[in-house]
């Protein structure tokens, strides 16, 4: 196909064009490329080679197209190079692209910390320090609990994913392969299970286990009722740390009581709570942030990934009374700097102009459309999600729940072949995290994917 037509093809595309096998030759070329020189630490399922994209669209090297349910893992919220974001960042280049807030005073650090001090919960005023990735919003929001506790003790999640960094590597408790060979942890993590109410890890139910009387769920409890009692001393606790939605240990979504007795706990011995909105905020579950849903009001909240339509940009959000520390106590050359900025304050407009809306429709619409494939497909375990955080649990038996995950790594490869991007998170579930301004015609069609998938994988 001739360049001008594969540009035209790929402006107004709204659905899947394959024209190639899968890697095509250029796809292939770069694939070999990265094989020879690129760090094999990354982990990929498929080869999708990208070139550009628009919207909900990406071409790849090919110029095949691809609707997108992935958006970059979870960041490009507003689509891909959205004009107006583009714009943003145009006109940030021309005007300066770096000076480095740790030394010098630019208007976006102000401009960007008063937004997200209204838009993170809690009617209160906030701070704001920026970081460049996810892993550093975590790990700037560990270090103010230490610092302004004074205690080092944290807990966290099995399940969680908080970055591969040394610190957030420490309360990471994902898989084992991101350990593996880095021997002692930096921080004293201590992990216990996520509210899993699928897989209770105390095989209770939502109704025996508490979640629905004051006491609140078990999985909530055990910081209090055994950690605090044997291996956590809660005045040597400086944090807890959640995601109000567990993302890559399989996109849960637990009961609000869950993150309710975790606050609850939390302000009974002055422990902190971190809400990692890393995956969740910026709109993805169709308010500003996950904890709205849960009636949580965090101390401390870490944001990356959606908050500047992918370029590198993370905050570390707090009470100001809390983020009061001393000048040199935490600092980053290249954070918040101010072509990211620019992009972020164009995208939280967007947000807000409809997108956060079109989240919770489109995320609605897709919720309904999974709950009769899963009434058609034995596969499917689980269907949950908020908003456009959806993830689908695929099993082997329902009744034993056994985890079908080679089955779902192929069902990713079969969406993919289809023209449908998707991602696995957890040990067998698809993620849905398509850019939030999808409509129901891709919708339908990555449904029909899904679908398609599903039959081909259990024919297998
Ligand atoms: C909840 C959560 N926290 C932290 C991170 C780490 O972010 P980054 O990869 O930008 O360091 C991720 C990344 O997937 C995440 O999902």
């Amino acid at each position: 196909m001739p360049s001008k037509a594969i540009q035209d093809a790929l402006e107004t595309a709204r659905l899947p064009q394959i024209n190639t096998e899968l890697p095509g030759p250029k796809a292939r070329e770069i694939v070999d490329r990265d094989a020879k020189y690129v760090s094999p630490s990354y982990t990929r399922t498929y080869p999708l080679a990208v070139k550009r994209g628009r919207g909900a669209i990406v071409e790849d090297a090919d110029g095949n197209l691809f609707l997108d349910f992935n958006a970059g893992v979870a960041v490009c919220a507003t689509g891909h190079s959205h004009p107006k974001v583009v714009q943003a960042i145009k006109k940030q280049v021309d005007d300066f692209i770096h000076i480095s807030g740790t030394d010098y005073y630019y208007p976006h650090l102000p401009a960007l910390a008063e937004r997200l001090s209204r838009l993170a919960p809690g009617d209160f005023d906030k701070r704001a320090h920026f970081g460049n990735s996810g892993a550093e919003a975590v790990e700037g929001a560990v270090k103010l609990a230490m610092y302004s506790t004074r205690r080092q003790k944290l807990i966290g999640f099995f399940g969680a994913f908080h970055g591969r960094t040394l610190g957030a590597l420490s309360l990471t408790g994902s898989k084992a392969k991101q350990r593996a060979g880095f021997g002692r942890q930096a921080l004293d993590v201590t992990h216990v299970p996520y509210a899993n109410c699928y897989r209770c890890p105390y095989n209770l139910t939502q109704a025996t286990c508490g979640a629905f009387e004051s006491k609140g769920p078990h999985c909530a409890r055990v910081i209090e009722e055994l950690l605090f009692k044997t291996t956590v001393p809660a005045e040597e606790c400086a944090a807890i740390i959640v995601e109000p939605v567990q993302g890559e240990g399989g996109y849960l979504v637990p009961p609000a009581s869950f993150l309710q007795t975790i606050r609850d706990i939390a302000d009974r011995y002055d422990v902190r709570v971190i809400a990692d909105e890393v995956q969740s905020g910026m709109g993805r579950t169709g308010r500003m942030f996950a904890s709205e849903h849960f009636d949580l009001v965090p101390d401390i909240i870490s944001i990356a990934k959606g908050i500047a339509s992918g370029l590198p940009l993370g905050a570390t959000v707090a009470r100001s009374e809390l983020m009061n520390w001393e000048p040199g106590a935490h600092a980053s050359t290249f954070g918040g700097n101010p072509v990211a900025i620019s992009a972020s304050l164009a995208t939280i407009e967007l947000l807000e102009d409809g997108l956060i809306h079109n989240a919770a429709a489109m995320g609605d619409y897709l919720l309904e459309g999974l709950r009769e494939l899963e009434r058609k497909h034995e596969m499917i375990g689980d269907v949950r999600g908020k908003g456009l955080m959806i993830g689908i649990e695929l099993v082997r038996d329902r009744k034993t729940k056994e985890p079908a995950a080679s089955e779902r790594d192929m069902v990713e490869i079969e969406c993919f072949k289809r023209g449908l991007i998707i991602q696995g998170c957890g040990s067998s579930t698809v993620r849905l995290s398509p850019p939030l301004v999808i409509d129901r015609e891709q919708c339908d069609f990555a449904l029909k994917t899904l679908d398609e998938a599903l039959t081909a994988v259990a024919g297998k």
